[in-house]
């Protein structure tokens, strides 16, 4: 509730004490008798400062009496005055210093409004000489509104003590002032939320905080302070009371240290921060990869959300899978980069985050390389440098690098970031390969709407502009390497693609990319984008590896997690009747996953038949190749899932999905994965390619197969029941 009367009067002089029914009246509920009156410490209802210090021009010499020249309408504040630094507009500076005076309640609390910059428009309270609580107006942005609001710092570990109140204004340009009113000591806050606690004092002593999370509440910022230094940042739905679910912090980096966890606002009787424990468990972690809408073979990550994948690289036997991260939410927000490990592309180990957000910003998409020849000068030992290379989105968007010396466990940030300065818009998601004809590193950058360009760099570090792309039709998360035309090495082409999987074949000289195909769809489903291909897959194996994210709107509502990636697959490129082309499969390793395997004969289907009509199964892949026949139609319906054939239009629709298959020889060859929250979908050996996102019913067991409108002929049909890749 907000305190709406402008016309209260308060007392005018320091210290009086106001009835305490007026916090308890304008908090709407009934006060509590053992609470001490208010006292009111500063009003501003004087014609002059009293013996408050002014210095710098921005306060001018007396309370401000309403709205300044040039400034929009202020209220909110209470009676006829309030301090404000708006005096010769938002380019003066200056600063109001109260005598010291005795903390005697719970809460200092004070109207606020104005400018939103830490440090720069603030209220400060200084305990001792030091800054020990801070508060800034709500406005950084253009627009805004200069209305003030009630803030509260909880204080009772100063009682007793003297400290002083500074109201700031070291800013100049737009929302370079700051409106303060009405600082009174209290026990019970007026709005009802505590600005800045004491927070959550620690030692740390394990490896998680584990952090309470309710879907829909409002919004905190948690500051994780380690021995002074603000270490971790982050936006969470902190649970003030019973949380819908528990998500983490590692904190093991830090063991042995002195810590503490503040929260910016918290209702008075919160709960959010007395319930974090510190841990060496994850809590309730032996649920995870059980949950009723965890993916079995696609991967996700123990809690919070995902979406693209980052830093595909392969080194030392193990696939390196990094991915876009808020471990703190089910939605998108504090972009950090996750990571996992694989030996098999199927069964996934999850590693600690890889990179925090810094003072450059949150950590966008990008990818990873080996880097062999040690062009960087990154390496330090034996192992190989890992370089990342990522957009921090601050303001603005730069590239910079990490490195690590060890395998991927951990990571360090280039100390010179960024590599790359800001050149347009949102220019983001770098994805680095190695040119070898001339010993230099090339990048991709999306740029703005459909631009990209290509760079080139002898080490990592400096980068210069090679050329354009233009993708039309698509944007962001770009991708770009070399691939044998129909395996022969000696006939390559370069492909190039965007986030939604628009390609382009062509030629590349070092310098400039010359496509010789418009772009295509590599993808027709409902739950594929901004995917990424491997980086340094030995050439014994010399396949072209791609990861998806699984972008599947919110199936995975009510679980600790969100989002999947996409099954891996593997690019191949050929040269077809209608010019350069990829077909897309699924990985070989998959195959792993087999348990059960049902076969059967080569037979006629003929309309009202189901030869399927016996198989059951939860995890299952399907792999049938059929000969058209007569038939109208050929469908399948994969627990309750339908796939349909249209033989006339030869087009394969599921859900309001369609694409073009054509058959080869009569015949369509098909290879589909059923997983908990998705279907995804190969025809003809990688002519057809797509992923579905869906909630398949846990009941519906079926399978079926049939035919339309005339007969068609099995030529082969195995149905493997699949095992889960989580142990
Ligand atoms: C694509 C994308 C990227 C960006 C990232 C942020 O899904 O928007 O362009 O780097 O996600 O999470």
């Amino acid at each position: 509730m907000k305190f709406t009367s402008v016309n209260f009067k308060m007392p005018v002089t320091p210290f009086a004490v106001v009835a305490f029914a007026l916090a308890g009246h304008v908090r709407g509920d009934a006060p509590a008798l053992a609470q001490r009156p208010d006292l009111v410490f500063a009003d501003f209802e004087g014609t002059n400062f009293g013996d408050w210090k002014v210095t710098g021009e921005a306060f001018g010499t007396a309370p401000t009496k309403g709205t300044l020249p040039n400034q929009m309408a202020v209220d909110g504040f209470m009676g006829g005055g309030f301090a404000s630094s708006f005096h010769h507009g938002d380019d003066s500076q200056g600063e109001l210093s109260s005598p010291p005076f005795k903390v005697e309640r719970k809460y200092i609390q004070f109207l606020i409004g104005g400018g939103g910059y830490a440090g720069k428009t603030c209220v400060n309270l200084l305990c001792d000489g030091k800054v020990v609580r801070t508060a800034t107006g709500p406005n950084t942005q253009p627009g805004g509104s200069e209305h003030l609001d009630w803030q509260a710092w909880e204080v009772g570990e100063f009682a007793g003590k003297n400290v002083v109140c500074k109201i700031v204004d070291d800013a100049t340009g737009g929302w370079g002032h700051i409106s303060v009113d009405q600082i009174i000591q209290s026990d019970r806050t007026i709005a009802g939320l505590i600005l800045s606690g004491a927070g959550l004092p620690l030692r740390i002593k394990k490896h998680y905080l584990n952090l309470p999370v309710k879907n829909g509440a409002t919004k905190r910022t948690l500051k994780l302070m380690v021995d002074g230094v603000n270490q971790r940042e982050f936006q969470i739905e902190l649970a003030d009371a019973k949380p819908d679910w528990w998500t983490f912090l590692d904190v093991s980096m830090f063991k042995g240290q002195a810590a503490v966890l503040q929260a910016d606002k918290l209702p008075e009787d919160s709960l959010g921060l007395k319930q974090i424990d510190q841990s060496d468990a994850i809590k309730d972690d032996q649920s995870i990869y059980h949950e009723a809408l965890r993916p079995q073979f696609h991967f996700s990550s123990r809690r919070g959300w995902l979406n693209d994948p980052n830093g595909l690289v392969c080194y030392q036997g193990e696939y390196h899978l990094f991915y876009q991260h808020n471990p703190y939410g089910w939605d998108w927000g504090n972009m950090t980069w996750g990571h996992a490990v694989s030996s098999d592309l199927v069964h996934w180990q999850e590693l600690p985050n890889a990179l925090y957000p810094d003072q450059h910003g949150t950590m966008f998409s990008g990818s990873a390389v080996v880097d062999w020849n040690n062009t960087t000068g990154f390496q330090t030992g034996t192992e190989k440098p890992l370089v990342a290379m990522f957009t921090a989105a601050g303001k603005p968007f730069t590239q910079g690098l990490a490195f690590s010396n060890d395998r991927g466990r951990t990571w360090t940030k280039y100390k010179s970031n960024p590599v790359l300065a800001h050149i347009a818009a949102e220019n983001r998601d770098p994805k680095m390969v190695w040119y070898a004809p001339e010993n230099k590193w090339v990048m991709a950058l999306y740029l703005d709407r459909s631009d990209y360009a290509l760079f080139s760099s002898p080490d990592l570090k400096q980068w210069k502009k090679l050329s354009d792309v233009n993708l039309p039709g698509d944007s962001e998360c770009p991708d770009f390497f070399e691939l044998a035309v129909d395996g022969d090495t000696q006939n390559p082409r370069w492909v190039f693609y965007g986030a939604t999987g628009n390609y382009l074949v062509g030629k590349f000289d070092g310098t400039t990319f010359t496509p010789e195909t418009k772009p295509q769809r590599m993808q027709n489903g409902n739950a594929w984008y901004a995917s990424q291909t491997y980086s340094d897959i030995p050439a014994a194996d010399g396949r072209r590896i791609l990861i998806p994210w699984g972008r599947n709107g919110d199936l995975h509502r009510g679980m600790p997690f969100n989002q999947m990636m996409g099954l891996p697959v593997e690019l191949t490129l050929h040269q077809t009747d209608s010019g350069l082309r990829l077909m897309v499969n699924p990985v070989k390793e998959l195959a792993s996953l087999r348990q059960r395997t049902h076969t059967l004969k080569s037979q006629m289907l003929k309309p009202g038949e189901n030869p399927l009509a016996e198989v059951k199964g939860q995890l299952l892949e399907v792999a049938v190749e059929i000969a058209l026949g007569d038939a109208k139609e050929i469908s399948l319906n994969l627990r309750g899932i339908p796939v349909v054939y249209d033989v006339q239009k030869q087009e394969l629709t599921c859900r309001d999905r369609h694409a073009a298959l054509k058959p080869a020889a009569g015949k369509i060859q098909l290879r589909m994965f059923v997983d908990r929250p998705a279907v995804d979908i190969f025809g003809n050996h990688g002519q057809l390619y797509m992923p579905m996102g869906m909630v398949v019913s846990p009941e519906n067991k079926s399978l079926e197969l049939s035919a339309k409108g005339g007969n068609a002929q099995i030529e082969s049909l195995t149905v493997y029941e699949l095992q889960s890749a989580w142990k």
